[in-house]
């Protein structure tokens, strides 16, 4: 059996990841995650019970629970992260904390893991800061403009170090934007599809000109499970969708998916620090033989209708949950 550790496996691509890396008759699955306010154990319902997995709730940044799951491990794939950059913007303490410090928690016990041969360090696009033309390859300068952002960029780096200095089989990707079911609805995607759904307003910041590159949760999935097979230990590599749209745009079409009028659209300020622009170039990527299979537009439509049929799982949280509501009072209450 390969045993493979995922953090952040109740999140939302870590859960897809779970599920996909489930399908490997030969893979031994264990999920660690902390469950902060975005790990759901909804996320992982198909798979809680499932022979080959485990899952043990705790903190990347314990070196004593972390220890012994990394000794054991094949395969990590760490996705454990702070991921909002609003909330960052709000207060950027546990980024800083989860995204590097449990960054080095588990790489120093990479380090010693005796049959490790593969540590995927989940990384960003949004490393790259904001590209205005062009597209951004792995070699070009990081310059990450937010606190999320700057982070991961830490994160994405200590995790190279750890190659060029000690050997740890470290690969990085930088995905860019996901979307696809189970996206907490803080993020633009769910967070526009469910205020769609019950006609309140849908928040579009500045201009609504920025531009993000989507791609689908399972497209994601799927490059990892071929860069842990394929990918060269210490490489980075993109991983785009290469869907470039500008959130009002977008917002247009969710609108028109979800059946509500243009009217709802409420220009807010803009975001601090409002990257305009993301844009991959994936070609390394490509060469391995992967791309991405889920056409944009058939991908958004099935999303929105993942978010209509399954209220079950995000009423509780827009409505029930007061630490949500208090945070979409402080993001937009001033607005
Ligand atoms: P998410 O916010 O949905 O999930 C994050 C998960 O990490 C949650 O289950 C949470 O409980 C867990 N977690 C947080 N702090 C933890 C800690 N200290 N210890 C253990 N678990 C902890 O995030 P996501 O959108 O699924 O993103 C997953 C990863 O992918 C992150 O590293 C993120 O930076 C990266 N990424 C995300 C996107 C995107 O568009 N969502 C794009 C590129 C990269
Ligand atoms: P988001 O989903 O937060 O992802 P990221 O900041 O990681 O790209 O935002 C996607 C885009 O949508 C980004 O340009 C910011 C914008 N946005 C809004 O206009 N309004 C919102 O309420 C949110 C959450 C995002």
């Amino acid at each position: 059996m390969v045993e493979v550790l995922v953090t952040g496996g109740a999140g939302f691509i870590g859960s897809q990841f779970v599920r996909s890396a489930l399908a490997h008759e030969d893979w031994r699955v264990t999920t660690l995650d902390k469950l902060t306010y975005a790990g759901r154990l909804e996320n992982l319902r198909e798979v809680l019970d499932h022979p080959r997995h485990r899952f043990v709730r705790g903190d990347v940044c314990d070196p004593e629970l972390v220890g012994p799951l990394v000794q054991g491990a094949e395969i990590v794939v760490h996705f454990a992260a702070e991921t909002h950059v609003d909330r960052s913007i709000q207060a950027a303490g546990d980024f800083i904390r989860t995204d590097v410090y449990g960054t080095f928690v588990l790489l120093e016990a990479a380090r010693t893991a005796p049959r490790l041969r593969r540590f995927v360090q989940i990384s960003t696009d949004e490393v790259y800061g904001s590209v205005p033309e062009g597209a951004s390859r792995e070699t070009d300068e990081l310059r990450p403009r937010n606190p999320y952002a700057a982070s991961k960029a830490g994160a994405d780096r200590l995790a190279y170090s750890y190659w060029a200095t000690y050997g740890v089989p470290v690969i990085v990707t930088r995905a860019s934007n996901n979307y696809g079911p189970r996206q907490f609805p803080e993020k633009l995607i769910p967070l526009f599809v469910t205020n769609a759904m019950d006609g309140l307003p849908v928040p579009l910041y500045g201009d609504g000109l920025n531009v993000r590159d989507w791609l689908h949760v399972e497209d994601h999935c799927r490059a990892l499970e071929l860069l842990i097979e394929r990918g060269t230990a210490g490489e980075v590599y993109n991983i785009g969708g290469g869907n470039l749209v500008p959130n009002a745009e977008l917002t247009r079409r969710i609108l028109s998916l979800v059946d509500r009028p243009e009217s709802l659209i409420q220009r807010v300020p803009d975001r601090p620090g409002h990257d305009r622009r993301y844009c991959l170039d994936t070609s390394k990527l490509r060469s391995l033989g992967w791309k991405p299979a889920v056409p944009f537009e058939a991908g958004l439509a099935a999303t929105v209708n993942w978010y209509r049929t399954n209220e079950w799982w995000w009423r509780p949280i827009k409505e029930g949950d007061p630490a949500f509501r208090s945070y979409y009072e402080r993001q937009y209450g001033g607005r």
